[in-house]
């Protein structure tokens, strides 16, 4: 601190003494040089003159000498010496004689005080007391030679210098004074940036917080987290830093001190319901909940999202809240009652048959209701409004998820100015061209911008939602710094790519892989060496579900081999069932199912299984684990989580991952089998790959996969987010101070 004081105010007194010699070399050098030049340029001026004068009267005086007309020769000198500042016209003849001198010459003024050298001459004499400047022509004919001199006064010549000198001065003033000013002002500002600093170490004192200079005794990835913080490398990048829920607990301890986290979301993480065996806990089949849910149990805080189990209400308490985890509370769910028609609106209708539709390329027509959009905007203030009641302090940290809460953080930035909004959008951004189609775009890019940070799982999407902005509305974009700024307020617009818990909970409680491998084959009647497939997901359009058992077909056509000893597992929870789009695709799912095992199966052997119904995170892993590859198909999907889980269950470092490029995931698990979903034969061949590949060949992948979900894993995510909110609570803090002086 001291060093940055020294450093910062001693710049102004440089700053001023500079000036100060840089006036006093410029006055001992302008005020002589300018007498210089003004006597120089008063000495050309009366030569030239005097040659005017000259040239006058040069011929009539020839003519007046040659008659000898001395009366004639007085009224042509006369008539010349008018100016005001020649003092005497005359003549001097051979014997230096003056003839015709005019009025006004000097009467002390005689031929001799001069040279005549018969040419034209120039010289300064005193007359009267006064300068004088004399110059002489020769004038006349042969027989009467003469010498014209003309006579100028040349005290004016005095009085400019002492004018001009004057004004050198005034002007060199005026150059101290602006010099002045400025110094004092850069000392102003310096000294209250200093104030301010002085102000922030006081508070961070109060708070318990180190100096600079001084760092407490912290654990070493935060040290490493905070260095690299301070130095402004992006430190969450360092593979140096293991991302585990502690370090992002000792984060928010370090870098966000009393920030209070609120999450809002559409989906529960824990939802309550009534079954004949009583009240029954299910996690929902959500990549939204199993990447935030760890966050969360690491952070502590308020979960806002809709309470829609069947038991939910009972399990609430006054404030409609319940304590979650269940079995070792960490954080808070509040739940909020949403009517059928408000769920039909916003969530069936504007979010899922509008948003979501229009943000991923399936090919399936987005469908837009003035009356969706209205319980969607209802909906987004009922959550706007529980936040702000929720938040037990001025500036929350509000962790708004997803495509269901677009208006949310403009709304919520209405009713908590000081809050830290950060959007995270779950799945893609289309270009401009086909966001355009929607109704109400302008008011769901203008909600987006109440957030401090949006993000997106890739750069590729950040750049579809500047596009979309740079298009629709009137803000300003920064591409370098990657922010858009509307009516004065900035977002953040970053990638992170979402990712999931590592270790993940459902692995804890796993049998070993050859116990899954033989439980899963025996509870389907397969034999312990049948290969089995598997895909798992929400039954969604955007999963590629049918494409990929279209790519199975054609596997057991082109290599009849694999007929009996190949089986696909497909589980499939239900999901937005409500939607014709959604209960379709189950359908078209189960007969395409019943007709490809009716081509290939035989008597109990069926290559295809579809499970339809929810499955709990344990039981997935266990799926996995006994799988000897996994079929990611999307046709379009933001991250992809399932890749993800699959690569994290393979503690056996065994397993193939089939993952189509058109997910986020693609991106960063570039050892799997990389595939086409579109093209049945590419996938049909990539199946048949990864049934014949190598254990070797198989851990090779694995391992690289496994060491990239490790690194970049869920609690990473979150830190970037975080970290990016700290500088900006910092930089907001410091600029309500300095607002404040
Ligand atoms: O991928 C988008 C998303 O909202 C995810 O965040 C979540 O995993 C999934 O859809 C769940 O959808 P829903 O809540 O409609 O079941």
């Amino acid at each position: 601190m001291r060093q940055t004081w020294r450093l910062t105010v001693t710049r102004p007194f440089r700053f001023i003494l500079g000036g100060v010699l840089l006036i006093v070399a410029l006055s001992l050098v302008a005020i002589p040089f300018t007498g210089l030049l003004i006597s120089k340029w008063s000495q050309f001026d009366v030569q030239s003159r005097s040659r005017l004068v000259l040239r006058a009267i040069e011929g009539p005086v020839d003519r007046a000498l040659t008659s000898g007309d001395e009366a004639e020769l007085a009224a042509l000198l006369e008539a010349v010496a008018r100016d005001e500042r020649i003092l005497g016209v005359g003549l001097c003849d051979e014997s230096q004689r003056l003839r015709g001198a005019t009025r006004l010459m000097p009467p002390s003024f005689s031929c001799d005080q001069i040279d005549l050298p018969g040419v034209e001459s120039f010289s300064r004499i005193t007359s009267e007391g006064l300068p004088v400047f004399a110059a002489s022509f020769p004038v006349g004919p042969p027989e009467a030679p003469a010498h014209l001199i003309v006579l100028h006064d040349l005290s004016y010549i005095g009085a400019r210098l002492a004018q001009a000198r004057t004004l050198i001065g005034v002007a060199l003033v005026g150059v101290a004074l602006v010099t002045a000013a400025i110094a004092g002002l850069l000392l102003l500002l310096v000294m209250r940036g200093w104030m301010t600093s002085l102000r922030q170490a006081v508070e961070d004192l109060r708070a318990g917080k180190p100096q600079s200079g001084e760092r407490p005794a912290l654990s070493n990835p935060i040290q490493t987290l905070l260095k690299s913080l301070d130095a402004g490398r992006a430190p969450t990048d360092s593979p140096d830093v293991e991302w585990t829920p502690q370090t992002l607990h000792n984060l928010l301890l370090d870098a966000l001190p009393d920030a209070e986290v609120i999450v809002v979301s559409n989906r529960e993480p824990y939802i309550h319901n009534n079954t004949d065996e009583g009240v029954v806990l299910q996690t929902p089949a959500s990549g939204l909940v199993s990447a935030l849910e760890p966050v969360m149990r690491a952070c502590g805080g308020t979960w806002i999202a809709h309470g829609s189990g069947t038991a939910d209400q009972e399990t609430v308490d006054a404030g409609d809240t319940v304590a979650v985890p269940p079995d070792d509370p960490a954080y808070r769910l509040r739940r909020i009652w949403l009517t059928e028609e408000e769920q039909d609106g916003y969530y069936y209708g504007f979010a899922n048959e509008g948003l979501w539709p229009l943000c991923h390329i399936a090919f399936v027509r987005p469908t837009f209701r003035e009356s969706d959009w209205h319980y969607y905007t209802q909906v987004n203030e009922r959550f706007a409004e529980a936040v702000a009641r929720e938040a037990r302090t001025e500036d929350p940290i509000v962790l708004v998820q997803d495509y269901h809460f677009a208006l949310a953080p403009k709304m919520i930035r209405e009713r908590l100015p000081k809050a830290t909004i950060i959007t995270f959008w779950h799945i893609p951004w289309p270009n401009a061209e086909t966001f355009g189609i929607c109704p109400w775009k302008e008011q769901i890019l203008e909600g987006l911008l109440g957030s401090s940070i949006l993000g997106f799982h890739t750069h590729y999407h950040c750049n579809n939602f500047f596009e979309t902005v740079d298009r629709f509305i009137e803000s300003r974009i920064d591409r370098e710094y990657r922010t858009v700024t509307l009516g004065g307020d900035e977002t953040a617009v970053r990638p992170y790519p979402i990712s999931i818990a590592w270790p993940p909970k459902a692995l804890a409680a796993q049998p070993p892989v050859e116990v899954c491998r033989a439980q899963v084959r025996a509870q389907h009647g397969l034999d312990p060496d049948h290969k089995v497939a598997v895909g798992i997901e929400r039954f969604d359009y955007t999963k590629g579900i049918l494409d990929r058992m279209r790519s199975i077909d054609l596997l057991l056509e082109q290599k009849p081999e694999w007929k009996g000893r190949f089986t696909f597992l497909q589980v499939a929870a239900p999901t937005r069932s409500k939607l014709a789009s959604y209960s379709r695709l189950q359908e078209e799912a189960v007969e395409l199912a019943d007709e490809i095992n009716a081509r290939h199966g035989d008597g109990d052997y069926r290559p295809i299984r579809l499970l339809i119904r929810h499955h709990e995170p344990w039981e997935v892993f266990r799926i996995f684990r006994a799988a000897d590859l996994c079929i990611v198909s999307s046709l379009h999907d933001g991250m992809n989580l399932v890749a993800k889980e699959f690569v994290a269950a393979r503690d056996d470092d065994a397993g193939v991952l089939i993952l189509s490029t058109f997910t986020g995931a693609a991106r960063e698990l570039s050892e799997a089998l990389i595939v086409n979903p579109y093209d049945g034969g590419e996938m049909a061949a990539a199946l048949h790959t990864a049934l014949n590949m190598p254990p070797e060949e198989q851990r090779e992948r694995m391992r690289q996969m496994r060491q990239q979900v490790r690194e970049q894993n869920v609690y990473r995510w979150a830190g970037r987010m975080l970290i990016d909110a700290g500088r900006i609570r910092r930089r907001q803090r410091i600029l309500d101070l300095a607002r404040e002086q």
